[in-house]
């Protein structure tokens, strides 16, 4: 099966490589593949996949189900490792840390935005955006927690448990969560995949308002036409295949 994972792509290294220095991109994927299982059950969920992300680039992935894409947001998360191939963040390859430095990179760097918000209940509003950062034993910036509400228009819910808000605005709080900790790079699953299409451009928009601010790269997950082409580029994954569509707009 590693038989796919070829030499790597000369292209890639080449666009990235001006005037004898490498450009640095906030992500760079090198020829990452991911076999699961092994013999005739054996799936090859990502054939080696290259490309980067500069810093606050939006970018959309989009194809079938079944391709391949939560695979490949889990490697770039380090949620899961690959069979083979690197992936860096800021510079720095994630694969080779130890699993607490890794643990600790994470929660500075990214930030997660699930399909189930993924909201611990029995936490309010305000309780579940400042969790990832009493994790890292750090104060909370009561500023930055103050404008996310403004800008999720959460401000009236702060007290509400998950249980007593709507599935947008449980989703609001997803993202606030994810931005609390201003990580450089946000990976969303499908973000909007449990809402109505009026919810889900409120929310894409307030995600890509509140990051625009802080620079931070979003990368997403989405079966929407129409957010694919608010992006500014759409990668597309056919059977474990990474394929640049460039941008989308209509
Ligand atoms: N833990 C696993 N063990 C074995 N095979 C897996 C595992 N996770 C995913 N796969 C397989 O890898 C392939 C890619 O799965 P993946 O979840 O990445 O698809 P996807 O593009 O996110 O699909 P969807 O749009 O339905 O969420 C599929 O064929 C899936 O069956
Ligand atoms: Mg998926």
């Amino acid at each position: 099966m590693l038989m796919l994972c070829k030499m790597p792509r000369a292209g890639v290294f080449r666009e990235n490589f001006i005037f004898g220095r490498f450009e640095m991109n906030l992500l760079e994927v090198r020829n990452i593949c991911k076999t699961y299982g092994s013999g005739e059950t054996a799936v090859n969920a990502l054939k080696n996949v290259s490309f980067s992300v500069s810093k606050g680039e939006f970018v959309a992935i989009v194809g079938e189900s079944g391709s391949g894409k939560t695979t490949l947001l889990n490697m770039l998360g380090a949620l899961d490792t690959p069979t083979s191939g690197k992936v860096l963040i800021d510079g720095k390859d994630t694969f080779s840390m130890k699993e607490r430095e890794l643990t600790v990179f994470r929660r500075r760097n990214i930030g997660f935005i699930f399909q189930s918000f993924n909201l611990i209940p029995e936490l309010t509003v305000e309780q579940n955006m400042v969790f990832p950062v009493l994790l890292d034993y750090q104060k909370p910036n009561e500023r930055h927690m103050e404008e996310l509400l403004e800008a999720l228009k959460l401000k009236e819910r702060r007290r509400h448990l998950p249980s007593q808000l709507s599935g947008g605005q449980q989703q609001r709080v997803a993202i606030g969560r994810a931005l609390m900790t201003r990580p450089s790079l946000i990976l969303a699953d499908e973000p909007t995949g449990n809402l109505d299409s009026q919810n889900s451009s409120e929310v894409i928009a307030m995600l890509k308002e509140a990051s625009k601010k802080y620079e931070q790269t979003i990368i997403m997950i989405t079966h929407n036409r129409g957010i694919a082409q608010t992006a500014d580029r759409v990668l597309q994954v056919s059977d474990g295949v990474l394929v640049d569509l460039g941008r989308c707009g209509e």
